[in-house]
């Protein structure tokens, strides 16, 4: 596929003029095309919000394009007529043993083949729509189907309703069906803004975005406990405030500050353990509370006790979460590390301590229903959906991150640090004058997500590459094999 430039494109879709483009397989390229123009496009308009849920949902709609094809591919291959209704079900198993799970195999043939799916945009009075075709004609039978799938997923108060009743339906996409539907309401975008249509020579998904979005509710038990649980989080204890208030004031002295610290044990052994941890390199091991706050300095020492005093509080609380807090620590290093290798001087310990806090949210997710989230986290991993986050609003009603941002305005975190809380999975949700931060916190993340096959290189926002310069995968990777080394280098 020839790659047309996106600003190109975008200047042409808002003055009205249609833009298509086609393609035969719903490659990482492709994905990573459609990605970075709506991400475009929704900035332009100023509904940045809904990326994560248009990509999902296009994602759905071109895969299930590019699977009808295929099916016409590999039925012929197999010397069946797709109307042929005594054989149907003899190529349907076959496809699903050959084909699904393996779909990359098929690709050579598809390219082969005069199939193909169309992609198109343009701007109508009311909001874009989207269209995609593929020239292959839906069967009857699939379409009765799917509309039946559709009625119903209408109706689904939320995502676990859903789950349980389709998620071992035979032709695999029921999920997906739902999945778009309950995305499209909880929006606002509406669910009867996509449509299916069947053609004469071919299929069409409409999918139309409104410029004025009517957003739905869904509200759960679970979301009523999690909000009940965020109430009940207790606030930052007496000490730790007083400690705040000293270290905000240029008149404190070190050593008031130091003998307050003291007389906390436990807030003692943080803090230089904190102090000594790569976020503060100093060169020197820092042995006492004093010298830990002549060499870390004021500023650090409250983003310190910020950190030391919520994951106190959150251990205390819900059992202790290993796994996310070293994935925590991870994420802080590899965002403090960014920070310095782009020369943003003056955020290098935003980047560490928002790193540090990002994934709070999920621990009061997880402790209040580990069933749903395990669920999520694998659906998000089948469907290659790039954030947990649009799951988690249509199964729950709420996101790890909106959780995270409600705790911390809770506990007073400064503005950049809730920011990079609530926009770590959408960076370009956040103000300009955090963008810097909160880009480090969302990159370091990726990185992360990576290594632990989570995600993939190119699920990452274009933008936040571009601001850091990162314009070939070469240079992703070479980032990425940079931190990774010094992470290790330093945990030897
Ligand atoms: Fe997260
Ligand atoms: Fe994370």
């Amino acid at each position: 596929m020839a790659i047309p430039n996106t600003s190109e494109t975008v200047a042409k879709i808002k003055r009205g003029e249609p833009f298509s483009f086609s393609f035969h397989y719903l490659s990482e390229e492709v994905v990573r095309y459609i990605n970075s123009l709506f991400a475009k496009i929704f900035a332009s308009v100023d509904q940045i919000f809904l990326l994560d849920t248009f990509t999902t949902v296009i994602r759905e709609i071109c895969i299930n394009a590019v699977k009808a094809n295929a099916k016409r591919v590999f039925f012929s291959t197999l010397g069946i007529d797709i109307g042929d209704r005594q054989r149907y079900a003899e190529g349907i198993a076959q496809f699903k043993k050959n084909v699904i799970g393996h779909f990359e195999s098929i690709e050579p043939e598809l390219k082969n083949s005069d199939y193909r799916v169309n992609f198109s945009v343009k701007k109508g009075p009311n909001g874009l729509v989207i269209q995609v075709l593929n020239n292959s004609v839906i069967q009857p039978e699939e379409m009765a189907r799917i509309s039946m799938r559709m009625e119903k997923a209408r109706h689904y108060e939320d995502f676990t309703e859903a789950y349980e009743e389709i998620y071992d339906d035979a032709e695999g996409a029921g999920l997906g069906i739902v999945l778009t539907i309950l995305l499209l309401k909880n929006s606002g975008i509406g669910a009867e803004n996509f449509k299916m249509i069947r053609g004469e020579k071919d299929t069409r998904s409409l999918l139309a975005i409104p410029f004025e979005l009517r957003p739905w509710e869904v509200t759960t038990t679970i979301k009523k406990q999690i909000l009940a649980e965020v109430d009940g989080i207790p606030t930052f204890p007496e000490n730790v405030m007083e400690l705040q208030r000293l270290c905000a004031n240029p008149e404190s002295s070190i050593t008031e500050i130091s003998d307050k610290i003291a007389v906390d044990p436990a807030l003692s052994s943080d803090v230089l353990k904190l102090s000594n941890s790569a976020g503060f390199i100093s060169g020197k091991r820092i042995e006492t509370i004093p010298e830990a706050v002549k060499i870390i300095g004021l500023k650090n020492l409250n983003a310190i006790l910020l950190a030391t005093s919520a994951r106190s509080i959150l251990d205390k609380r819900y059992s202790r979460f290993e796994q996310i807090w070293a994935h925590c620590n991870k994420v802080a290093f590899y965002a403090r590390g960014i920070a310095l290798k782009y020369r943003l001087s003056k955020i290098v310990e935003n980047a560490f301590l928002g790193g540090l806090l990002h994934d709070l949210g999920k621990i009061i997710m997880l402790s209040t229903d580990l069933g749903t989230t395990n669920k999520i986290a694998d659906i998000v991993k089948d469907r290659k959906i790039r954030t947990s986050t649009v799951m988690e609003e249509i199964s729950v009603g709420i996101s790890h991150a909106s959780i995270g941002r409600l705790t911390a305005e809770k506990w007073g975190f400064p503005d950049y640090l809730v920011e990079s809380i609530h926009n770590h999975h959408a960076p370009l949700n956040a103000e300009e004058k955090h963008r810097d931060t909160v880009f480090c916190v969302y990159l370091a993340n990726i990185l992360c997500g990576i290594e632990s096959r989570r995600y993939q290189m190119y699920y990452t926002e274009d933008e936040v590459l571009s601001r850091f310069g990162i314009l070939s995968d070469s240079a992703f990777n070479e980032l990425h094999a940079e931190l990774k080394n010094s992470f290790e280098a330093r945990a030897e």
